[in-house]
């Protein structure tokens, strides 16, 4: 039989048969569910690379790196989003695990979960035995399960920069953020959940790891039990042992039921809250987008400073931070006038001069003017400071300085 398409039941039948089709494909792309048992693998390069929550909200497998699409990271991730975004990664002393094409992750026969890279070289495990499968939970958790349905280990007591609903951090751990969001090695800012019972933000020298100065803190008891709680009603907070919760966020609570959620901590420093409507959410037709709905603390700008035992603040030299408080809530780094950056992929390094500087050889004050940045300040020690002056007299001082750069007049 010929097909005519001008036929209004031929069409109406095509249309079916379209839809079915659709129907079945996604079907089976749902039917990827399945928990990683003795003897079965994943691999870098195919044909099973993940495995699915069952839902279809969450992936677990080799993640393709941005910078480097022939490097992956083991990693969870939202699959269901647009962005998807990686939820926790392994890593070894906090740095990520990065393995090459026709790298495997196998449960072997004695119950232990290994990555091997492509020579065949054991990377990665985790600190358990006697598994007999893994499995990706739908609320993002990577789970060991033995054969007493005991789960000795998981995704979200190991966590990495990010929290779920479902997920808490009991004393001695932390969130690490990323060094930038391409980059998964190891950040400028730790969130620790203290045995001393206070939750603190700290930033971490690069590379040294040195800890500096806390730029937010809870404040709370010494020597209590201290929870960070991102509960499975959306809930985030935190709370010492035996005392009443306090909200990490002003945020209003979104239900996890309508909206995929996460808590991380972000390359800049800030802990952001993100919610992402699930389809179910009756505004198919909009554009689905993370959005921030809360973040700690709330102006990093001016809470992570240069401090006086060290670390050059959220931005580094010769430049500000900049903070937009509209949708993305991001901290931006900006160079002072005359700079650049010393490297536009990786911002917070600071800037450097785009003339050539002063000498105090030859000093000429009327080669130089001032350029007025209203609202700024620059924290940390000044190598002069006079006080009473005033506007007139300190361009004036500053002028026939030929060291002085920069000079804060508070009126
Ligand atoms: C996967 O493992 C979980 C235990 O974490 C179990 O409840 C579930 O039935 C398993 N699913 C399949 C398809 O084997
Ligand atoms: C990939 O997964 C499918 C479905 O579970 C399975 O039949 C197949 O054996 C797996 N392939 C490999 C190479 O493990
Ligand atoms: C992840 O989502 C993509 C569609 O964006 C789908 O093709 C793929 O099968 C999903 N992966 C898993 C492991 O479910
Ligand atoms: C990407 O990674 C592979 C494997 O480690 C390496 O051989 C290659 O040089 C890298 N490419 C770039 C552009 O860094
Ligand atoms: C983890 O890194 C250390 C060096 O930092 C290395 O000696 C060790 O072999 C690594 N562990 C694995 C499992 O690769
Ligand atoms: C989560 O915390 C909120 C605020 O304390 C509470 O109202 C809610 O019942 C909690 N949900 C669960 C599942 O515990
Ligand atoms: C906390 O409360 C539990 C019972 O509600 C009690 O057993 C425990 O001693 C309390 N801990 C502290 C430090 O007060
Ligand atoms: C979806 O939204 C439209 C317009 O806002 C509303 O009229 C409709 O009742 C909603 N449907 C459901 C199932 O909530
Ligand atoms: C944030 O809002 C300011 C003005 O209120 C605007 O200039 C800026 O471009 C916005 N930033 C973003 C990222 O939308
Ligand atoms: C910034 O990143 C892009 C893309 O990864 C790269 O092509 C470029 O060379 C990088 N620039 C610098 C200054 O490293």
């Amino acid at each position: 039989m010929v097909m005519d398409a001008t036929n209004p039941s031929l069409l109406f039948l095509l249309l079916l048969l379209l839809l079915l089709l659709g129907r079945g494909l996604s079907l089976v792309a749902a039917g990827s569910y399945q928990n990683l048992t003795v003897g079965s693998s994943l691999s870098s390069s195919g044909p099973n690379s993940s495995l699915s929550s069952p839902s279809g909200d969450f992936a677990f497998g080799f993640w393709p790196l941005d910078a480097n699409s022939s490097l992956f990271l083991l990693a969870v991730w939202f699959n269901a989003t647009s962005p998807q975004v990686v939820v926790w990664f392994a890593t070894n002393n906090t740095n990520p695990v990065q393995v090459p094409a026709k790298s495997t992750l196998q449960l072997t026969q004695a119950g232990q979960l290994s990555l091997f890279d492509s020579n065949g070289q054991g990377v990665w495990s985790p600190n358990a035995a006697n598994a007999i499968g893994v499995s990706l939970l739908d609320s993002g958790n990577l789970v060991l399960y033995d054969s007493s349905g005991d789960l000795p280990w998981q995704s979200f007591q190991n966590p990495t920069d990010t929290i779920l609903p479902g997920q808490s951090l009991g004393e001695n751990s932390e969130l690490r953020s990323k060094l930038t969001s391409s980059d998964f090695s190891p950040g400028r800012f730790e969130l620790a959940v203290q045995s001393d019972g206070n939750l603190v933000l700290y930033p971490i020298a690069i590379p040294t790891g040195n800890v500096y100065r806390a730029y937010w803190a809870s404040g709370t008891q010494y020597d209590k039990k201290l929870q960070l709680v991102f509960n499975s009603s959306g809930s985030l907070y935190y709370q010492v042992e035996n005392s009443s919760q306090t909200s990490l966020t002003s945020a209003a609570i979104y239900s996890p039921t309508d909206f995929y959620e996460r808590a991380t901590l972000d390359p800049d420093g800030a802990l952001r809250l993100y919610v992402y409507p699930k389809n179910n959410n009756n505004n198919s037709g909009s554009t689905n987008t993370w959005t921030v709905i809360g973040m700690l603390p709330t102006n990093p700008c001016q809470t992570i400073q240069a401090d006086n035992n060290g670390g050059g603040g959220a931005c580094g030299f010769n430049a500000y931070c900049n903070f937009d408080d509209n949708q993305s809530m991001r901290l931006n780094c900006e160079c002072v006038l005359g700079c650049k950056f010393i490297d536009t992929n990786r911002t917070y390094l600071g800037c450097i001069p785009d003339f050539t500087v002063q000498s105090c050889d030859e000093y000429q004050s009327n080669q130089y003017m001032f350029n007025e940045m209203p609202n700024m300040d620059w924290p940390g020690n000044s190598y002069e400071h006079y006080t009473p002056t005033d506007e007139d007299t300190c361009r004036a001082l500053c002028l026939a300085d030929c060291l002085c750069s920069a000079a804060v007049f508070q009126g």
